[in-house]
C-alpha cells in the first residue's frame, strides 16, 4: 500500500475497515488460526474441556485460564527453531463468573471460589509449529499454570516475614493479571491490576483504612462474593490477605519448579503493567496504575543488573521508586518515593520504606504527581528510547497531559528521557495522538477510516512499528450517545511513530477487547489474545442480552458452547514480516 505524504513507511499492508461483524479480521494476505482457548489443556493429554463449563476446579488448574490478557513468546532454541518452537506465556485477568460455572453465578461455593481461582492467574504452554505451518500445544515438562492458589513468595522491602503479610496461611496466588513484562534475564513479569475487587465482609463492623479506601477496597468489591465461601477473600476474618496484592511477580518461564516471587521494590498499586529497559547496566521497569487520575511509575535499579545476578541478588529488589511529574510546559520530574525523602518521613507518619510501598498511592499523592487519565501500557521505541504509554479514557484533569475534560475516546503520551537515559530524572513529553472520532470531537486529527478509541495494550516489534490494541468498554462507552458509533469492535492498529500514520491491522468479534502482544523472534507470527468476546452489550440498541451468546459465540459458533478468550496466531501466507 501506498505511504501517506511520500514517506517510505514502515507499514505495508491494506488496512481493514471498522467492523460490527462477530468475526477476527485482517488484511489481504494475512492468515489466522486460534489457538488455546479458555479451558484447552496445557499438556496435550490433559482433562478436555467441557462446553456446559462442567470442568472442576482441578480440571482448569490443568487448562488455560479465563479471559487472556498479556503474553510474551519465549524461544526455545537459536535462530529459525525459536521461531518454530517456545514458551508462551500469557496472563488470565479476571473471570466472568457466569460462563465459568454451569449454573451460573447466583449462589456462591467453596468449589466455585476454587474453580474461580485456578482460571485465574497465568498460563505457561509450550507451542510449535509443525510441518503443516500450523501452530499447536506440545507435550512439556514446562508447561504450568500459576492461579489464584498457586504458592508465592515475596521480595524486596516488604519481605515475605514482614507483619502486614501475615495471615496464618502461607501466600497464595496471584490475581487479575492484566499486562506483562519481561526482564532481561529472561523472566516474565505478571501485574495484579484490579485486586481490590476479590475482595468484601458482611462485616458490619468492618471500614476501609486510609489506604484500602485510596485502592477502592470495599464491603461488596466487585460482585465477585468469594467472601460469602472462603474466609481468605473476607476483608474482616482475614484482614492481612489483600496486602499480598498489588504486586508485580515474577515468574520462571522455563523452571516449573520456581516459585513465583512478588518484587515488593515496584510498589503497589493496580498495576496494568510493568515494561522493563535498562540504560548505564540499569534495569529500568515502568508502570502505569489503571484508574482515572492515577499515576505513571519508573523503578530505576541499583547499579548493574549483571552484577546483582551475579551476587545472587534480585535486581528488581534493590533501587529507587518514582512516580512521574507531567509539568505543562512539556517538561517532566521523576519524584523518588524514597522514605526519608521529601514527605515521606518518619514524622510524617511514614514508618520505612515498606510503609511507603504498602501504601504507594498516598506515598505518590504526598509528593504531587501528576493525574493521568488511566495510565495502560507502556512502551521503549527500540530505535531512539522514546517512552509511550495509554491514557484509555478518563474524566481528564487539570493537567496539559489530560487535554480533554472529559476523554471518553483517550491519547497515546510520549516522552524522551534526558540524555535518552532511562535512569534520568527529568524528561519531555508530549502527545503522540488523540484517539477518538473527528466527527464527534474536531480536535482529533484522525482521519475517519482511522477511528480508533481507548487505546490500552501497546508494544513495539523490532523494526520500530508501535502496535496498538484496543479497549473501549462495552458498558459504558461503546454506544451511538457516546460518539463510538462509527469505532466499531475492538481492534489492533500499527503506527508509524516518525510519521505519525496509523493503520487499522486487525478488528475482533463482538463484545471482545484486544490485547496481549507477542511475536516470533523472525516476527513472522504474531500473537495477539481476544478477551471477553460477547461481553454484555448494548451497542447494537437492544436490551443486555441475558445471554452472552446473543452477542458472540466466538471462536466456536457452537450454540451449545460458550464465547471463549482466545489466543490468535497471524502469519502472513507470504512468510513475510508481520506489518510489513
Ligand atoms: Fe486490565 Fe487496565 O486493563
Ligand atoms: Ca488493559
Ligand atoms: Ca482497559
Ligand atoms: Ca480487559
Amino acid at each position: 500500500a501506498p505511504a501517506r505524504g511520500g514517506h517510505r513507511g514502515l507499514l505495508g499492508f491494506e488496512p481493514v475497515p471498522t467492523s460490527s461483524e462477530d468475526a477476527f479480521t485482517v488484511p489481504e494476505g494475512y492468515e489466522t488460526q486460534v489457538i488455546i482457548p479458555w479451558g484447552t489443556p496445557i499438556r496435550p493429554h490433559g482433562p478436555r474441556w467441557n462446553k456446559d463449563a462442567s470442568n472442576s476446579a482441578a480440571e482448569q488448574a490443568q487448562q488455560v485460564g479465563m479471559n487472556h490478557d498479556g503474553m510474551h513468546f519465549f524461544p526455545l532454541g537459536h535462530g529459525r527453531e525459536g521461531s518454530r518452537r517456545g514458551m508462551l506465556v500469557l496472563n488470565h485477568e479476571y473471570v466472568d463468573q457466569q460462563l465459568l460455572f454451569p449454573d451460573g453465578d447466583a449462589e456462591m461455593t467453596a468449589e466455585k471460589v476454587a474453580k474461580a481461582l485456578a482460571a485465574h492467574g497465568v498460563s505457561v504452554v509450550e507451542i510449535e509449529r509443525g510441518r503443516d505451518g500450523t501452530w499447536r500445544v506440545a507435550d512439556s515438562r514446562r508447561a504450568r499454570r500459576v492461579t489464584g492458589a498457586t504458592p508465592v513468595t515475596f521480595s524486596g522491602p516488604v519481605g515475605a516475614d514482614h507483619p502486614a503479610l501475615r495471615t496464618g496461611s502461607r501466600p497464595l496466588g496471584t490475581l487479575n493479571n492484566c499486562s506483562n513484562g519481561v526482564t532481561p534475564w529472561g523472566t516474565y513479569l505478571a501485574c495484579e491490576e484490579n485486586w481490590n475487587g476479590y475482595f468484601g465482609t458482611e462485616d458490619a463492623s468492618w471500614s476501609p483504612t486510609a489506604a484500602q479506601a485510596r485502592y477502592g477496597v470495599s464491603t461488596s468489591g466487585f460482585g465477585y462474593r468469594w467472601h460469602l465461601a472462603d474466609p481468605r477473600f473476607d476483608l474482616a476474618a482475614t484482614p492481612n490477605e489483600i496486602n499480598r496484592f498489588g504486586w508485580v511477580v515474577e515468574i520462571d518461564p522455563m523452571n516449573p519448579g520456581a516459585i513465583p516471587v512478588k518484587r515488593t521494590a515496584l510498589g503497589r498499586l493496580k498495576h496494568e503493567g510493568c515494561t522493563v529497559t535498562e540504560s548505564r547496566g540499569r534495569v529500568v521497569a515502568y508502570t502505569g496504575d489503571d484508574q482515572d487520575g492515577d499515576y505513571i511509575y519508573k523503578f530505576v535499579g541499583t547499579g548493574s543488573w549483571r552484577v546483582q545476578r551475579a551476587l545472587g541478588r534480585s535486581p528488581l529488589d534493590h533501587g529507587t521508586l518514582y512516580v512521574a511529574r507531567f509539568d505543562d510546559d512539556g517538561s517532566g520530574t521523576w519524584l523518588p518515593l524514597t522514605h526519608g525523602t521529601g514527605p515521606l518521613t518518619t514524622a510524617n507518619g511514614w514508618a520505612d520504606q515498606a510503609d511507603v510501598l504498602l501504601r504507594t498511592r498516598e506515598a505518590a499523592d504526598a509528593v504531587g504527581a501528576t493525574k493521568m487519565d488511566r495510565p495502560e501500557w507502556i512502551a521503549v521505541n527500540p530505535r531512539n528510547r522514546d517512552v509511550y504509554c495509554t491514557l484509555t479514557n478518563g474524566s481528564g484533569w487539570d493537567n496539559a497531559v489530560t487535554p480533554r475534560q472529559p476523554n471518553p475516546y483517550g491519547h497515546i503520551v510520549r516522552w524522551r528521557e534526558r540524555g535518552r537515559d532511562h535512569t534520568a530524572t527529568t524528561f519531555e513529553w508530549e502527545i503522540f495522538v488523540l484517539a477518538g472520532d473527528p466527527a464527534h470531537d474536531p480536535s482529533v486529527e484522525l482521519a475517519p477510516e482511522d477511528v480508533f478509541g481507548s487505546p490500552d495494550g501497546l508494544g513495539f516489534d523490532d523494526d520500530g512499528r508501535l502496535w496498538i490494541l484496543t479497549d473501549v468498554s462495552n458498558s459504558t462507552q461503546n454506544l451511538a450517545s457516546r460518539g463510538h458509533e462509527n469505532i466499531g469492535n475492538n481492534q489492533m492498529l500499527a503506527a508509524d511513530p516518525r510519521t505519525g500514520e496509523i493503520r487499522r491491522f486487525l478488528t475482533g468479534p463482538r463484545g471482545c477487547e484486544i490485547t496481549g502482544l507477542a511475536f516470533t523472534p523472525d516476527q513472522r507470527t504474531l500473537f495477539v489474545n481476544v478477551q471477553h468476546p460477547g461481553e454484555a452489550t448494548r451497542a447494537w440498541g437492544e436490551p443486555t442480552p441475558a445471554d452472552p451468546r446473543a452477542v458472540s459465540n466466538w471462536p466456536d459458533f457452537d450454540p451449545e458452547g460458550r464465547p471463549r478468550s482466545a489466543t490468535v496466531a497471524i502469519r502472513r501466507t507470504d512468510g513475510g514480516v508481520i506489518g510489513a
